[in-house]
C-alpha cells in the first residue's frame, strides 16, 4: 500500500527543535520528502543525520532565519527548486519569554514577535502561490497561550494569539483554492523550549517550575506533559486527506487546560 504522503513535499520551520523534529520524523515515516529549516546549523545537521538514517527517508536541511523576510522567501524557493512542488508548510519555529510585563524590553518584544508571528506570516505568504497549485495546506504551531491568557506571558501570548487569528483569516482567504490552514495549540510539551523555560525562569528550581505548570492541569495527580510525537501525530493528521473538511481550526492538544474553569 502506498504511504499517505508519498510524492508529497513538506517544509517545516524550527525543524531541529523538539516539536519540529518530531513532525519531520512523522512525515518521513509517512513517505514525504521533508525540507527541514532551522536557525541553528549545528542542531539541524544533527537532526538531519538522525532522521536521515532511516532507510528511504528524504530530508533536506536548510539553515534559515525566519525573522528575515527574504529568508522566508528563500525557504520556499529552495524547496520548490529541489522538489518541484510544495504540499504542506508547518510553522514550528518559535521562542519563549516570560516575566512581569514591566520588566519586558523592546528587544524581548521584537525577538518574540519576529520569530513567532512575523516569521510564521511570511513563510505562509511565500508558500501561498505554491500551495494554490497543489491544493496544499498550512499547519501553524500556535499554543494554549494562543487561545487563553496566562499571567506574565503577555508578549508570548500576544504573538501566539496573532498566529491563531492569522490562521483563521488565511483559511478564509485561501478556501476558494482548497488550500487549508489550521493551527494546533499545545500546552506544555517536553522539548528543549520547556527545559529552557524551567532553567531560565524556575528561580533555580526547575522541578518546582514543572510542578507549578502541572498544577494547572485538570488531571490533578495524574497530570503529565505532552510528548512531541503526540503533537506530530495531530499535525500529520491535519495535513492528510482525512482532514479535508477541516480548515480555520485551532485544535487544542492540552489535556483540557484551555477548556475553562471548574476543576479541583
Ligand atoms: N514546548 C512547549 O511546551 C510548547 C507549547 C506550545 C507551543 N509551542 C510552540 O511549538 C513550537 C516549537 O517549539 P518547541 O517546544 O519544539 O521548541 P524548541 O526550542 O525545541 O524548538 C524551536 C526551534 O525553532 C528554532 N528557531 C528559533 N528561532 C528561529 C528563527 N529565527 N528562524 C528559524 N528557526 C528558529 C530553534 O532553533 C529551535 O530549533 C514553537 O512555536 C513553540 O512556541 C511549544
Amino acid at each position: 500500500m502506498a504511504s499517505e504522503f508519498e510524492n508529497r513535499v513538506v517544509l517545516i520551520t524550527g525543524a531541529a527543535g523538539g516539536i519540529g523534529k518530531a513532525v519531520a520524523r512523522r512525515f518521513l515515516a509517512a513517505g514525504a520528502q521533508v525540507f527541514a529549516a532551522d536557525l541553528r546549523a549545528d542542531l539541524l545537521a544533527a537532526a538531519a543525520e538522525e532522521l536521515g538514517a532511516t532507510p528511504g527517508a528524504t530530508i533536506y536541511p536548510i539553515e534559515a532565519d525566519v525573522t528575515v523576510v527574504r529568508e522566508c522567501e528563500r525557504l520556499v524557493a529552495v524547496t520548490v527548486a529541489g522538489a518541484g512542488r510544495l504540499d504542506t508548510l508547518v510553522n514550528c519555529a518559535g521562542v519563549w519569554v516570560e516575566g512581569p510585563s514591566e520588566t519586558m524590553t523592546e528587544a524581548d518584544w521584537d525577538r518574540v514577535v519576529a520569530v513567532n508571528l512575523k516569521g510564521t506570516f511570511f513563510c505562509c505568504r511565500y508558500a501561498i502561490p505554491e500551495l494554490r497549485k497543489t491544493q496544499g495546506c498550512i499547519v501553524n504551531i500556535s499554543s494554549d497561550a494562543g487561545v487563553v491568557g496566562t499571567p506574565e506571558t503577555a508578549i508570548y501570548t500576544a504573538s501566539k494569539g496573532g498566529v491563531s487569528l492569522l490562521t483563521k483569516s488565511l483559511a478564509l482567504e485561501l478556501a476558494p483554492d482548497l488550500v487549508r490552514v489550521n493551527a494546533v495549540c499545545p500546552a506544555d510539551v517536553v522539548t528543549p523550549m520547556l527545559r529552557y523555560q524551567a532553567d531560565t525562569y524556575g528561580r533555580g528550581d526547575p522541578e518546582g517550575y514543572y510542578r507549578r505548570l502541572l498544577g494547572c492541569y485538570p488531571q490533578g495527580e495524574r497530570a503529565r506533559f505532552i510528548r512531541p510525537d503526540e503533537v506530530a501525530e495531530l499535525v500529520c493528521f491535519l495535513a492528510g486527506e482525512k482532514a479535508a473538511p477541516i480548515t480555520g481550526a485551532l485544535l487544542s492538544i492540552d489535556f483540557g487546560t484551555s477548556a475553562g474553569y471548574g476543576y479541583a
